[in-house]
């Protein structure tokens, strides 16, 4: 999980344009997508959290940047950076059965301030109404899946099950689109954001 500001407050970070390319193709584990966040937007200030051994593995690594700083951090505990822009949860939630995934989404609600994103990386798994696809196409996702199912009890999600997911951890916790990259049909990022009291975002 990461959080990141940008400077000038909660505006500033709002008006920010997340640019979905510069955090595709960045290696996996071990902090080096928060290293590329942070080098992406030096005005952000970015905070990686993971489990004590992950953290000591990502402080570690080379050319780190300076906006960038590490906090272990239990996902199923209260979230202990408040205030936060944006909230990033990458390939941690699909190997979690849907109660598990929804505690690890509430620990995270009492620390959101009015406007923040809660931005969760997983594959997306297609719904009713992209049945046209071959099932070849759909080959890796639905392995992927049987393989959640059969380790974890869990699964892979569609669109709706995100949007539930994000409602059954708070009720301001407003699913508001998903982004991919042309050609990458698995991979996908889901933006929620925590409403203000008058429902306006
Ligand atoms: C599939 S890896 C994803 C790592 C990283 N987010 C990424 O995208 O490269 C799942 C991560 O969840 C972390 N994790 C598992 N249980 C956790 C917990 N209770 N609290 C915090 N992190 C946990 C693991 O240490 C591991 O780094």
């Amino acid at each position: 999980m990461a959080g990141f500001s940008g400077k000038g407050g909660s505006e500033g970070g709002r008006n920010q344009k997340f640019d979905i390319k510069a955090y595709h193709g960045a290696k996996s584990w071990a902090g080096h997508v928060s290293k590329a966040l942070a080098l992406a937007y030096p005005d952000f200030t970015v905070t990686m959290q993971d489990r004590p051994e992950a953290i000591s593995a990502a402080a570690k690594l080379s050319g780190l940047p300076r906006n960038l700083s590490f906090k272990p951090h239990d996902f199923f505990s209260p979230q202990t950076l408040h205030g936060a822009d944006a909230y990033f949860l990458r390939h941690i939630l699909h190997n979690w059965p849907q109660a598990e995934a929804v505690s690890i989404l509430s620990a995270l609600v009492p620390a959101l301030k009015p406007g923040a994103r809660v931005l969760v990386s997983e594959f997306l798994m297609p719904g009713a109404a992209q049945r046209g696809r071959s099932l070849l196409d759909d080959k890796l996702i639905r392995q992927i899946d049987l393989q959640m199912m059969d380790v974890y009890n869990s699964k892979e999600r569609t669109a709706e099950d995100f949007a539930a997911l994000f409602r059954m951890a708070g009720e301001k916790l407003r699913f508001v689109a998903k982004y991919q990259l042309p050609g990458d049909q698995e991979s996908c990022i889901f933006e929620a954001v925590y409403d203000d009291d008058d429902g306006a975002p």
